[in-house]
């Protein structure tokens, strides 16, 4: 008997560019497995800054890297902003991406479908998923976003900071060089920065169930 395959959409772009609302969304909506790979590099940073592990020691970072269980990632403890912040530095280290790569690759398999959102899905972990996303958004728009959330939660922010934060972690995940966030040759590209959640995702919508279609002519 032939194995079915699974089908996953591979969502790629920069912070706060409504990609992780995105795939929740499509997740939600095909009954598909979801997984915020950022929370992988998040999760991995946090032990370190826990246990007061340096975030510049390849080795230890790998080693916490490959003990990761990804049933165990909590959104709500990773979300802060230093974890964030950290979880680029420790992102730029070859060792500790080939093994949460490994662990995504194989998360990505999960019948009946995944949907899986970061910054290398449809250039590195899945290459050859059926649909690819590369979401992006002005700086300006991504930042009154992110404002937003943290006025409407805990408290003050500054937006000129949070502007600067951005165009730095931009910086940093766009100009390291494995796998640094470009979009795949292949992906159709999403700009969010006039779009409400809705829009974004009645146009990712129709592009996965167009390759949905063909899959099963
Ligand atoms: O998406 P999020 O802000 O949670 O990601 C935190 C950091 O993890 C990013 O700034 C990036 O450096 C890293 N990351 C990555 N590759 C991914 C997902 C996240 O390098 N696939």
């Amino acid at each position: 008997m032939r194995v079915p395959d699974t089908f996953t959409i591979a969502i790629d772009g920069p912070a706060a560019s409504g990609k992780g609302t995105l795939a929740r969304r499509l997740a939600v909506h095909y009954g598909f497995h979801h997984l915020d790979t950022g929370l992988t590099y998040r999760a991995v940073a946090k032990a370190l800054l826990d246990r007061g592990l340096p975030l510049d020691d390849e080795e230890i970072a790998a080693g916490v890297a490959r003990n990761l269980d990804l049933r165990h990632l909590d959104r709500t403890v990773l979300a802060a902003h230093h974890v964030g912040e950290a979880a680029s530095k420790v992102a730029v280290m070859p060792a500790v991406r080939r093994a949460l790569v490994a662990a995504q690759r194989s998360f990505a398999q999960t019948l009946p479908g995944t949907v899986l959102d970061g910054r290398d899905i449809g250039t590195v972990v899945c290459p050859d998923a059926p649909v690819k996303l590369y979401v992006i958004a002005s700086p300006e728009a991504r930042a009154r976003r992110r404002h937003a959330e943290i006025e409407a939660g805990s408290g003050k922010a500054d937006f000129a900071e949070i502007l600067a934060d951005l165009t730095r972690r931009d910086a940093r995940d766009m100009g390291r060089t494995d796998s640094p966030l470009k979009p795949a040759d292949d992906a159709h590209l999403l700009d969010t920065t006039e779009m409400d959640i809705e829009a974004a995702f009645l146009a990712a919508k129709r592009l996965v169930d167009e390759a949905l279609a063909k899959r099963q002519a």
